[in-house]
């Protein structure tokens, strides 16, 4: 019999498109709809990484609201309070990379067991799946929130291979982030890096993923070729 893999989705980036926001945004900052995005993400997740680092966990629908706070400020866009949740709430409802249902389908139909893994809050993430149509497609919805620590802490990694029951060469953790990618390799796992836009720069670690493609589907075929 073939051998399959365990592989692990990252859900912002990589099966919704957080940037996508900059629509909703674009009728509440005008102009500064796509940097307001851009920022917003951005301290998202500095602000997971400097959690982790201090040991001062707040979950990661912590970090998004107060990476709000933090733009809106910066930017000097002061939001009411409805808008501000009315933008929050547009957080569960970022549609799905067009590719994302056929691929998790063909993937399943190869025999690979494939789950979401994300640093977000699991009723969060469970609730943007379902609402993208996603949810249904996966196995299961692993969250770093179990843990209290976030991505790319080594013990996350790990946190994936125990649930998905796989040893650390058959799990797979596939992501559009760079930081994410390295910090699977660093912690032994196999990654897929899902170089979405052309100009996106590898961190030059000395890490490298081990396979790159630009979307999705285009894993469909690399596993159809690479079989365990
Ligand atoms: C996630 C973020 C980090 O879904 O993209 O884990």
């Amino acid at each position: 019999m073939e051998r399959t893999y365990a592989l692990g989705f990252d859900v912002y980036g990589t099966l919704v498109d957080p940037l996508a926001l900059a629509e909703p945004l674009q009728a509440l900052v005008g102009e500064q709809a796509v940097r307001f995005a851009e920022l917003w993400r951005v301290k998202q997740l500095e602000y997971s990484f400097r959690r982790g680092l201090m040991q001062r966990y707040v979950d990661f629908d912590a970090c998004t609201r107060q990476a709000l706070l933090y733009t809106q400020q910066a930017l000097r866009c002061d939001l009411p309070e409805s808008d501000q949740g009315r933008l929050l709430e547009a957080y569960l409802y970022l549609s799905a990379f067009p590719e994302v249902v056929t691929t998790l389908t063909t993937l399943k139909a190869q025999g690979h067991q494939v789950v979401a893994f994300t640093n977000g809050v699991e009723a969060s993430i469970r609730a943007l799946l379902t609402n993208a149509g996603v949810l249904p497609h996966l196995e299961d919805v692993v969250s770093v929130d179990d843990l209290r620590t976030f991505k790319p802490d080594p013990a996350v990694y790990a946190y994936l291979r125990r649930r998905t029951g796989r040893a650390q060469n058959e799990t797979w953790l596939v992501s559009s982030n760079a930081w994410d990618v390295i910090g699977a390799k660093a912690a032994g796992l196999r990654a897929a890096w899902v170089r979405r836009q052309p100009d996106a720069v590898f961190d030059p670690w000395d890490v490298e993923p081990d396979v790159v493609v630009s979307r999705l589907d285009e894993l469909t075929e690399w596993f159809a070729g690479h079989p365990g």
